[in-house]
C-alpha cells in the first residue's frame, strides 16, 4: 500500500501534463476504476433513495384524495407506475415492500426492538465478490510476480533511496564527517590548518614534529589504534581517556579533526630528531587511495 501511495505521489507532478490516470500503473488503474465504480454506485443509491422517498410521499398524499377529484384534474392513477430506475434500484438493494416485512421478521424481540432477516443488498455483495476476485490477482502480482513490489520490497527500495540521499546530503556537509566517511585531505590549506591545530593542542604530548612524547610517535608506520584515516579520526574524536589521550570531539569541529588527522598522516615517514620507539602494529598505507603528498 505504501508503494501504491508513493507511486501516486510521485506520479502527481507528471500528471499535470499527462493526466493522472495515464501516470498510474495498470494495477492501480484497475483499483482506481473500482473505487470510482463504488463511489458512483453509492452516489446513485443515495439519489434514488431520495427519489423513491419523494415518490412514496406523493403516493401517500394522493391516496387521501377522492379519486373522482383526481380524475377531474387529470391525474389518473393514484399508485404511480414504477419507473425503470426504481426497478433497477429495488433489484440492487433487494427491496422488500413495507407490507411484506412481516414475512422477514425474526421471532425475537429486544425490549421492543425487532429484527428483520433481510438479504444483504446485491450491490454490496457485488463489491464483495469483485474484491474477492481481485485479491488473488493482487496477491499474485505483489508477491509472486515481478510486476509489483511487496511492501517489504518497496520498503527496502525506499530505504536504499533514502540512504543514497543521506550520503549525498552528508557529502555537502563539511562538518558531517565522521570515522565512517572521513577522507584524507591532501591539499596544502587543510594540512596547514591541521598543523596549526597540532602545534597548539597536540604537540605537548606527541612532540613538536610528531616524534612522540607522552603520546605515541606519528612519524613511524606503527599504530596502537589503527592507522587508517577513519581509525585515526576515531581515536582523536573519542580519545583513549584511560591512557591519557583525551577525546577531542567537544573541542574540535569534525572538519578540524579531519584536518589534524590528515596532518598526522602527512608526518608519516619524516625523520624527527628524537623519535619515540614504534608502538602497536604496522599499518600499510600504500593500499589506501589517498596517497600522502609531500605538502608538509
Ligand atoms: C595529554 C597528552 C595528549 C594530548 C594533548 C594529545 N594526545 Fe594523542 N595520545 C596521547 C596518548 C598517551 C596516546 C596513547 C594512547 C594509548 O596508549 O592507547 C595518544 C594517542 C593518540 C593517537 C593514536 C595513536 C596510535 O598509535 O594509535 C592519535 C591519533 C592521537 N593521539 C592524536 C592526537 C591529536 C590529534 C591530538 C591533538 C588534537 C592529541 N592526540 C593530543 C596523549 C595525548
Amino acid at each position: 500500500m505504501n508503494y501504491l501511495l508513493l507511486q501516486v505521489e510521485t506520479a502527481v507532478p507528471e500528471a499535470v501534463s499527462t493526466g493522472l490516470f495515464d501516470a498510474l500503473s495498470p494495477l492501480e488503474k484497475l483499483l482506481f476504476t473500482m473505487i470510482l465504480l463504488v463511489l458512483f454506485a453509492g452516489g446513485w443509491s443515495i439519489m434514488n433513495l431520495s427519489n423513491s422517498l419523494v415518490q412514496m410521499q406523493k403516493a401517500r398524499l394522493l391516496a387521501k384524495v377522492d379519486p373522482e377529484i383526481l380524475k377531474e384534474v387529470g391525474i389518473e392513477a393514484v399508485a404511480p407506475t414504477i419507473p425503470w430506475w426504481k426497478k433497477v434500484y429495488d433489484r440492487m438493494t433487494d427491496y422488500v415492500p413495507l407490507e411484506k416485512e412481516q414475512d422477514f421478521l425474526l421471532d425475537h424481540d429486544y425490549d421492543g426492538v425487532q429484527e428483520l432477516d433481510n438479504n444483504l443488498p446485491p450491490w454490496w455483495k457485488g463489491v464483495f465478490y469483485i474484491s474477492m476476485a481481485f485479491a488473488p490477482i493482487y496477491i499474485y502480482a505483489v508477491h509472486f510476480s515481478d510486476y509489483a513490489m511487496s511492501s517489504r520490497e518497496a520498503y527496502a527500495v525506499e530505504m536504499e533511496v533514502a540512504a543514497e540521499e543521506v550520503k549525498a546530503y552528508l557529502a555537502t556537509q563539511k562538518n558531517a564527517v565522521d570515522e565512517t566517511n572521513v577522507t584524507y585531505l591532501a591539499d596544502a590549506d587543510a594540512l596547514s590548518n591541521g598543523k596549526i591545530i597540532f602545534d597548539s593542542k597536540c604537540a605537548v604530548c606527541h612532540g613538536k614534529e610528531g616524534e612522540g612524547g607522552i603520546g605515541p610517535n606519528f612519524t613511524d608506520s606503527y599504530w596502537l589504534h589503527g592507522g587508517s584515516i577513519g581509525d585515526i579520526f576515531k581515536t582523536i574524536k573519542n580519545g583513549v581517556p584511560e591512557k591519557g589521550m583525551i577525546p577531542w570531539k567537544s573541542e574540535l569541529r569534525p572538519s578540524a579533526m579531519q584536518e589534524v588527522a590528515s596532518y598526522i598522516i602527512s608526518l608519516e615517514g619524516t625523520s624527527p630528531a628524537n623519535p619515540k620507539d614504534p608502538q602497536g602494529e604496522p599499518y600499510d598505507r600504500s593500499a589506501e587511495e589517498t596517497e600522502v603528498t609531500s605538502s608538509k
